[in-house]
Parts: structure tokens; sequence; C-alpha cells
């Protein structure tokens, strides 16, 4: 299998802070996702509005390859909006790829069961590289 120049930087660990590099700032744009081995795991890399979020890429529901999937926004009511269902967070969501379930991706919860959540990661930008810490 080939990897991408990101993928063989993501395995560089960064001795000083333990953040193992990713790709460079300009390579991930506002509205894009990769996925990268950190550690043996797969991780999402989420730029959302210029905001950057990880995402542990494992589903809770049966270990789907969560951060591969669709980045959108979903339907919501609340009392607020007089419960008419509106589109919220959009860039915020990912879709699992194998049964749908959405998980918002600044926090990790799914939004169908808020007590379930993925696990998060720091994504920093360290001198125009972004980073991961495990
Ligand atoms: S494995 Fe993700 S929704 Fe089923």
């Amino acid at each position: 299998m080939n990897s991408t120049p990101s993928e063989t930087r993501a395995n560089e660990h960064d001795a000083q802070t333990a953040a193992v590099t990713v790709c460079r700032e300009d390579d991930l744009l506002p509205g894009e996702h990769m996925v990268v081995d950190i550690g043996g795991r797969e991780v999402g890399v989420f730029n959302v509005n210029g905001r950057l979020y990880g995402l542990l890429s494992r589903c809770p529901h049966q270990q789907g390859p969560l951060c591969r999937g669709k980045v959108s926004g979903t339907l919501g009511a609340d009392a607020e909006s007089g419960w008419r269902t509106t589109w919220i967070h959009e860039g915020e969501v990912v879709t699992c790829p194998w049964h749908g379930l959405e998980f918002h991706i600044p926090t990790g919860q799914c939004l169908a069961y808020p007590r379930t959540r993925v696990r998060t990661f720091d994504v920093v930008v360290d001198d125009g590289w972004i980073k991961v810490r495990p």
C-alpha cells in the first residue's frame, strides 16, 4: 500500500511536545479532513471553519472507520426553535460510513446518543505544521 507524504510524516514524532506531525497547515484547508495513523490508531484530523480537531476514527457502534465518513451538518429541533426542524452544525458533523451514526466533530459527541462520545485529540499548529497530541 502506498502512503501519501502526509501519512509518512504522521509517523514522525516531535520529541519536545510528543506531538505527531500530520501535514503543512496549507494542506488542510477549512472544510477538509484527513485520516492519519497516530501510534497505530487511525485519527481523523478536521479543519472546521479554521479550527482544528482530532477524533479517533473508530465508531463506538461496531468499530466502523468513522472519520472516513462524510462531513456535513444535520437536522435538529429544540424548544428555542419551537421544535421546528432546522439545519444545524454545518461542517461540524461526521457521519459513520457503515450505519450512519452522526458525531459532532468539536466534542466527539454522538448526536443520536449524547452520552456516547468518541475520543478527541488536541490538534495544534507549530511553525506552520499541523500536529496531533496522542
Ligand atoms: S459502525 Fe458506525 S454506525 Fe455502525
